[in-house]
């Protein structure tokens, strides 16, 4: 038996805005697959490109020139009507985002919600649905789901929301979950919780899930295999052991050293990788992270010129691929 066919299957997509300045290319030739019951993480820096990524997924994207494959469970979505979508997303692929309450209806209860995705995704009766909306509660963890299904979401505390939203990306048994940063918003002890419900979700259900994160802590809680993401590209690839122990790209080194660590003191300053993102606007001719990268600053003439000049491309082991010019496989210090 070779390896299961992958659930979730990207191939050179590419996410283009027009803008009056010009395009801005956020996602470019990107490239991953999620395979049944496992967690890719997708991880990066604010504005590398990990939500519009989520959203060309999803089909949410307006205005936006997309290019590529994305296909779910084999079928094409690139190119389906909205209502074609519309039918897939909930039934097969769902969706939480950071900010559960502005996903939220603040007028309907919160089982009046999590029921109406049922009822419209399954036709199924109100009362059906409304027993499927407790029982989706119950599953999320949410204490007296039967009492709570009848209150309204300012009711919630922050991380109970973000379990109603849970319960209702759930309520209609999708195979894919996009958990777009689902608990930057929330305090440590609550984000863990969270964390914890989706890997055990996860396992129980069989789910493949793509958890979205700018914090490579989340990623190495419950991801399977890490996508690092610079600039709308992939920069590393790789399972997420192999990604901690052996980051092959400067720049995952760089996000690896900005963890915060057991043995820092507690007024410890955040280490942050020096410099800001590249632009979309006007991309650099060479590596995206070139002027901020520990190991071109220290190269050659010559091997800077080729990180200025010459765009890495994805390469390097099989399933440990990095796009970089002179990246560090077995921890060897680049
Ligand atoms: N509708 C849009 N129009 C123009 N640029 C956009 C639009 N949406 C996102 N972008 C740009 O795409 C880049 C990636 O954004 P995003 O995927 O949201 O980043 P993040 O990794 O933080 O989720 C950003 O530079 C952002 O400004
Ligand atoms: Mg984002």
């Amino acid at each position: 038996m070779g390896a299961p066919a992958p659930l979730l299957s990207v191939r050179d997509l590419t996410v283009t805005f027009p803008t009056k300045r010009g395009p801005v290319r956020a996602v470019d030739s990107l490239a991953f697959d999620v395979l049944p019951g496992r967690t890719l993480g997708i991880v990066g820096e604010s504005g590398s490109g990990k939500s519009v990524t989520s959203l060309a997924v999803m089909g949410l994207h307006t205005g936006a020139e997309i290019k590529g494959s994305v296909t779910l469970a084999g079928r094409e979505l690139i190119g389906l009507s909205d209502r074609e979508l519309n039918a897939l997303r909930g039934r097969r692929m769902a969706m939480i985002f950071q900010d559960p309450l502005s996903s939220l209806h603040p007028y309907y209860t919160v089982g009046e919600q999590v029921a109406e995705h049922h009822r419209v995704h399954f036709g199924s009766r109100r009362a059906i649905a409304r027993e499927r909306a407790v029982e989706a509660l119950a599953e999320v963890g949410i204490p007296e789901p039967r009492r709570r299904a009848g209150e309204y979401p300012h009711q919630f505390s922050g991380g109970m929301r973000q379990r109603v939203m849970i319960a209702m990306a759930l309520v209609c048994e999708p195979d894919l979950l996009i958990a777009d940063e689902p608990t930057t918003a929330l305090d440590v002890t609550v984000q863990a919780q969270i964390l914890e419900l989706i890997a055990r979700l996860q396992q129980e259900r069989g789910l493949s899930v793509v958890m979205i994160t700018h914090d490579l802590g989340v990623v190495a809680r419950v991801a399977h295999d890490v996508l690092v993401m610079y600039g709308g590209r992939a920069a590393e690839h790789a399972p997420v052991d192999a990604l901690f122990t052996s980051p092959a790209h400067p720049y995952t080194r760089g996000l690896l050293d900005s963890l915060p660590r057991l043995d820092d003191p507690d007024d410890a300053p955040l280490r942050a990788i020096p410099g800001g993102p590249p632009s979309l606007l006007e991309p650099a001719p060479g590596c995206a992270f070139a002027p901020r990268c520990p190991r071109a600053a220290v190269g050659s003439a010559e091997e800077r010129g080729r990180c200025t000049s010459e765009r890495p491309s994805l390469g390097g082991p099989d399933g440990h691929p990095a796009a970089c010019h002179f990246p560090a496989y077995e921890g060897v210090a680049p």
